[in-house]
């Protein structure tokens, strides 16, 4: 690429001197660019559409993204409205529009959670109707990403939490499915859950640790590229439950899906209770009683919500939000997660519009 329209975020990557890095090094190679910067968490859509008449003006070949979730995904919103100058990118994530071609987008990641940097997936908020949209297509996966550890040594501590917490999720939405014959898939689910459980304590005691700092980054993006989805149709109900907390209330995505967690899986465990058992052995490390699947299963979720509240993640709505959340505004989330009632989410369990209030009405505690 000669012409690159680099994208960061707030503030991050000028304060840690990064960006000012990146673009030397552009100028060195005598790639002309321009800068897109401001991206904020639940990265807006127009912030998205000012990008893509940006990439357009400079004609741009690469969109490169310097940053997190929030800041891949723009850049990938920006790459497709580049490449299909006449369509609203929005049309895309309503599901009106199919995305046939795009720019190529480039990664330098600063944070390991979303893991944007190998997914095919991209959200999106619509800030005007505070409706937040996930885009799935082969077409976001960035041509490369690069992934250095020692760029997350500045992160604050909550957002390594909200980080770890989203990494466990991506595995543990695929993990969690009727599809009980994948042996493999699961040693390699159960690893990366283990690790990335014990590597973030080791993290927040010592930020600098680079080892435990890269097992983390790896796991995150082992995590959300398929490859713990080899055998399993996938839940995604949490995710799909969280989308509508964090559009709301604007809270970070990892503390929205800790806060929903345990409620959720306290609905849906009767489903495959052996399959939560294992789990709670395998990964939680709970001990195998031999008598009641159902007793370790429960277990196996208690000693998760301790986790989350080991590294400073919320439980329920209240911890989350500092108050409950009010009927109005359950209805609100359930009505927009069920697309006013005709559309379903989940897989372990199909969950229906009733069932969705009922979880968030579990967690507003
Ligand atoms: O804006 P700056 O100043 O850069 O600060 C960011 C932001 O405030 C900060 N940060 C990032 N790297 C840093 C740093 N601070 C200090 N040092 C660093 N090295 O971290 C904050 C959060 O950044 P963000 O990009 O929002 O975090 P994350 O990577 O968790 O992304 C969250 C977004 O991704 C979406 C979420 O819904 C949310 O919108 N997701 C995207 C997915 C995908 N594309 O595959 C899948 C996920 O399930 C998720 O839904
Ligand atoms: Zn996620």
């Amino acid at each position: 690429a000669s012409r690159v329209l680099v994208v960061y975020g707030g503030q991050s990557a000028k304060k840690s001197g990064l960006l000012d890095k990146v673009l030397a090094l552009l100028d060195g190679a005598g790639i002309s660019h321009q800068e897109l910067g401001g991206v904020q968490p639940n990265p807006h859509l127009g912030l998205a559409r000012e990008g893509v008449k940006k990439a357009i003006a400079m004609d741009a070949q690469l969109i490169l993204a310097i940053g997190g979730g929030s800041v891949i995904d723009t850049a990938k919103a920006i790459a497709h409205g580049k490449a299909n100058p006449e369509i609203d990118i929005w049309e895309c994530w309503l599901g009106k529009q199919k995305v046939s071609k795009t720019t190529p987008i480039g990664v330098i990641l600063t944070i390991p959670a979303s893991g944007s940097e190998t997914s095919d997936s991209a959200v999106l908020t619509d800030e005007t109707i505070l409706q937040k949209r996930g885009l799935n297509t082969e077409f976001n996966r960035p041509a490369f990403a690069i992934m250095d550890p020692s760029l997350a040594a500045t992160l604050p501590r909550r957002q390594v939490a909200c980080g770890v917490t989203d990494i466990m999720m991506h595995t543990m939405e695929r993990y969690f499915s009727h599809d009980d014959d994948m042996t493999v898939t699961d040693a390699i689910a159960e690893s990366i859950l283990r690790t990335v459980k014990d590597s973030v304590f080791e993290v927040l005691k010592e930020p600098e640790n680079y080892v435990h700092r890269a097992q983390i980054m790896w796991a995150g993006s082992l995590a959300h590229n398929d490859l713990t989805g080899c055998g399993t149709t996938g839940d995604w109900a949490t995710h799909q439950l969280e989308h509508e907390l964090s559009a709301l209330f604007d809270v970070a995505h990892g503390a929205g899906l800790a806060a929903l967690w345990g409620s959720w899986a306290r609905y849906v465990y009767k489903e495959n209770v052996t399959r939560f058992a294992q789990f709670a052995v395998n990964v939680m490390g709970v001990t195998n009683d031999f008598k009641s699947p159902e007793h370790t299963a429960l277990a196996g979720i208690e000693a998760m919500e301790d986790f989350y509240r080991a590294i400073g993640m919320p439980v329920s709505i209240c911890e989350l939000i500092g108050r409950q959340a009010t009927d109005e505004e359950i209805k609100l989330m359930t009505d927009k997660c069920s697309s006013g009632g005709s559309a379903t989410t989940g897989n372990l369990k199909v969950l229906h519009r009733d069932d969705m209030k009922n979880i968030y009405r579990m967690a507003n505690r």
